[in-house]
């Protein structure tokens, strides 16, 4: 389980393979950020489906976060789809909701950080 500092410091876009996705605990948010490196782009989203109120895990194991075709973040609670460019639910019980998108900022020597780093109570 990976853990950002203080600085918004997620990881590196090498530790990242195209295509991959990468949850990451975040002092000050309950719920994990997805970071999704995808087309040359890097994608940051709250782990939370809109499928319920207040929003639910979605991953069923560690990093989990993608569909078996890779093409499509998924919950694999009740299997919605979600575009991993806009978070939009393509497919499953909260079609047309969209996930939270979490800004990211790409450094100069290739680091990927929170653009604004949570502080004070828990989101
Ligand atoms: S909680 Fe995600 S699809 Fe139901």
């Amino acid at each position: 389980m990976s853990e950002v500092t203080d600085s918004g410091f997620l990881c590196r876009l090498d530790d990242l393979a195209e295509g991959e996705a990468r949850g990451f605990d975040v002092p000050g948010l309950r719920a994990k950020v997805i970071v999704v490196r995808r087309g040359g782009g890097v994608h940051g989203w709250r782990d939370l489906c809109p499928h319920y109120a207040g929003g639910t895990p979605m991953a069923w194991k560690r990093d989990a976060y993608l569909n078996g075709a890779r093409t499509h973040l998924a919950c694999h609670a009740h299997g919605a789809w979600f575009e991993i460019e806009t978070g939009v639910c393509v497919q499953g019980p909260c079609l047309g909701k969209r996930l939270t998108r979490v800004p990211l900022r790409l450094d100069d020597k290739g680091g990927i950080h929170l653009e604004r780093p949570p502080k004070g109570r828990e989101i």
